[in-house]
């Protein structure tokens, strides 16, 4: 019996209309890896047809391997285990394997810092490949000689500088485990996850640069290190050492024994560290990301299928060449960060562009300065930045000579079609082709999305699947619905790329993922299929909302505000939001005698901030009398949505609602 029955096919017929489609360019296509749409269908064919025969083939064609596998694939369902017996290392297939080739002395990561608010620019870097490779072995020296072994895992919590790339693929090197914390989380999460994944270290910084603050790290370790669970345990007992990385922005409390500089660890080590030969299968990272309920899980991807995916799909989807400066804008804390700022490019041997900073700070001009400055050629971001760049106007962009772009990317959240009108026209200059991309933690590596050069694109979808990746629209019983028609999107066949598991908790990935339609992974994503084929994914099916790109678990806001003493009960709903995607709304009742005053929203906004980060925090708290609940006790969230979404909140909060009483009736309506 399905979990999620909401009629997806209702919010999808209204949104059924007339859509432009834009074909290739034969300008484009003639230079693309993937020309045409029937050389993409022929290719994908075959991938669907034929897959260990495909894969192996890529696999063979794309990566460096130690030793070669003996096995493409064995498909226990739902546990698949990709190029069995295989070994490789992903820092050797992202660094080690340029160093013989041209490739060398290139660029690999540009670094443009936030530029002052004086307007005096920000600092900059380059690391070549080479000058890369010596930092990673360096530092993958520093983790061994502070205790690190293959497969420990460690906790990275950096900002957006070339030290997160540096740490992760030193990680890779020795075999260790990372998991990375997007440097927005409170001290809460970073101690949750550090008590999930039993973490041995700390990689940080003192601080983090945003909007000309300095973002305190190193003072949340601190806090996130002395946290407790319920019964006075420490959260965080299992870490032993914390290395801090210089910034210079923040005096902080250094723990004799346990806290130790980057730049003086450097110093003891040599910088050549032979890498790690690992089993195909061995872990590469743990990243959490929000579900339906509890805690965030702890999603695991492994070594070989994750790096296919990444290199794939990024050579592919963004028709990667040698000469492209590539700048994929997402925090490396998510996993777009993974896959499309650091494995990705590097495996690929192109130069990835890191900014460290917001996208209108000192001016809304920033992104594209940035895109002048470095003759940026493929852009990659997210559709609230592009809706928010519509607002703040087309003079930004075009004070800049945005000619070097060559293709864009979008990723996270469905893209209005107002939005992806006006990326085509004011960002492409009408010529780049769009890559509207749909993928997920989960899912390691984009997995529906237009080729550039051969899938001719309509505003708003995502058009057809990736190599070796079967989606299908399903009813409630698994049973695919007819064309035009609202479903749930599910993946039929296993891909390299896919989540191993969750770390600690492979009961919870059976019941997630494989237990909603039978034999199929479930996306938690309603979708439907145009007459074409083509995909339009419609939002989170699920109590999963997506706000701002970023995936927030409904009950996760929710037990954060039940943490708070004045918080009786807490229902959280999504509501539409123009520039957001999605907005949060909290319905709140207070435990008896708490008065519910205006300062008391404020103060409950604040305290989710602090449990779990700033980008969870509710948009709108409204303070009721009860919860509406169904006669067996389950809040009524279809209500709430409906009240969430069309009732305008009054400025006094001292009317509260009385949700009850529309429970009753809507009980009496059924
Ligand atoms: O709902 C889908 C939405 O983002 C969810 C995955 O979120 P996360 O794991 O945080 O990964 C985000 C970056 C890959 C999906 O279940 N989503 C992602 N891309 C798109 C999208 N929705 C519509 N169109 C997309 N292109």
């Amino acid at each position: 019996m399905s979990k999620y029955n909401e009629p997806v096919s209702a919010n999808i017929t209204s949104v059924l209309r007339e859509v432009r489609v834009f074909p290739p360019t034969k300008d484009f296509s003639k230079h693309a890896h993937i020309k045409s749409l029937s050389h993409y269908r022929k290719l994908y064919n075959e991938s669907i047809k034929s897959p260990e025969k495909f894969w192996g083939q890529q696999a063979k064609n794309e990566l460096v391997w130690f030793k070669p596998w003996k096995k493409v694939l064995q498909w226990k369902e739902p546990f698949a285990k990709w190029f069995i017996g295989g070994q490789l290392n992903v820092s050797v297939n992202c660094l080690d394997k340029h160093l013989e080739t041209p490739v060398a002395n290139r660029a690999a990561i540009i670094w443009e810092g936030e530029p002052a608010a004086s307007g005096k620019p920000g600092e900059e870097r380059t690391l070549t490949y080479r000058q890369l490779h010596r930092e990673v072995c360096l530092f993958a020296n520093v983790l061994k000689r502070n205790g690190i072994k293959k497969g420990d895992r460690v906790i990275i919590y950096l900002p957006m500088v070339p030290e997160a790339a540096i740490a992760m693929l030193a990680c890779s090197r020795i075999g260790a485990v990372h998991s990375v914390v997007f440097g927005g989380y409170s001290a809460q999460s970073v101690a949750d996850r550090i008590f999930d994944s039993q973490a041995k270290m700390v990689i940080t910084a003192d601080g983090g640069f945003r909007r000309g603050a300095c973002v305190q790290l190193k003072k949340n370790v601190d806090d996130a290190l002395a946290l407790k669970d319920a019964q006075g345990n420490l959260l965080a007992k299992t870490i032993e050492k914390v290395i801090v990385l210089r910034r210079a922005c923040n005096d902080i409390h250094i723990q004799e024994g346990r806290d130790v500089w980057w730049h003086r660890e450097i110093e003891y080590v040599d910088a050549e560290c032979p890498a790690a030969k690992l089993d195909s299968e061995h872990p590469l990272f743990i990243l959490y990301t929000s579900g339906s309920t509890g805690k965030p899980k702890g999603i695991l991807h492994s070594t070989g299928g994750y790096l296919l995916g990444a290199k794939m799909t990024t050579k592919y989807v963004f028709d990667l060449q040698e000469t492209d400066v590539y700048w994929c804008t997402a925090d490396v804390g998510w996993v777009t960060g993974h896959s499309y700022v650091v494995y990705g490019p590097l495996a690929n041997g192109a130069t990835s562009l890191m900014y460290e900073g917001a996208p209108n700070f000192p001016e809304p001009d920033r992104f594209w300065r940035i895109i002048e400055k470095y003759s940026v050629s493929v852009l990659y971001t997210a559709p609230t930045a592009i809706r928010a760049f519509m607002k703040w106007g087309v003079e930004w962009p075009k004070k800049h000579d945005l000619s070097s772009l060559r293709v864009l990317g979008t990723v996270g959240e469905p893209i209005n079609p107002e939005a992806w009108i006006w990326y085509h026209e004011v960002i492409g200059g009408k010529r780049c082709p769009i890559v509207d991309t749909w993928w997920q933690t989960e899912t390691g590596g984009i997995m529906i999305t237009p080729l550039p050069g051969a899938t001719p694109t309509k505003p708003g979808s995502a058009t057809l699947p990736f190599f070796g990746v079967l989606p299908e629209v399903v009813d409630n019983n698994g049973d695919p619905v007819p064309r035009n028609t609202g479903g749930k999107l599910v993946i039929r066949k296993p891909w390299p790329g896919m989540l191993r598991g969750i770390w600690g908790d492979q009961q919870r990935y059976k019941e997630v993922y494989w237990s909603e339609v039978k034999g199929s992974y479930f996306t938690g994503d309603g979708c439907r299929q145009d007459k074409d084929g083509y995909f339009w994914i419609v939002g989170r099916i699920d109590d999963v909302l997506n706000v701002a790109g970023h995936r927030i678990g409904t009950a996760e806001v929710e037990s954060a505000l039940v943490s708070n003493q004045k918080v009786a009960e807490a229902a959280v709903v999504g509501r539409p939001d123009e520039l957001k995607g999605q907005a949060l709304v909290a319905f709140v009742t207070l435990k008896t005698g708490v008065p519910a005053l205006p300062e008391l929203r404020e103060e409950l906004r604040n305290h989710v901030a602090k449990e779990i980060g700033p980008v969870a925090k509710p948009d709108d708290i409204r303070f009721a009398e009860a919860l509406p609940k169904t006669r067996s006790g389950k809040i009524m969230r279809r209500l709430l949505k409906q009240i969430a979404c069309g009732i305008e909140i009054k400025g006094d909060t001292t009317t509260l609602e009385d949700l009850s009483v529309l429970a009753r009736l809507s009980q009496n309506e059924e």
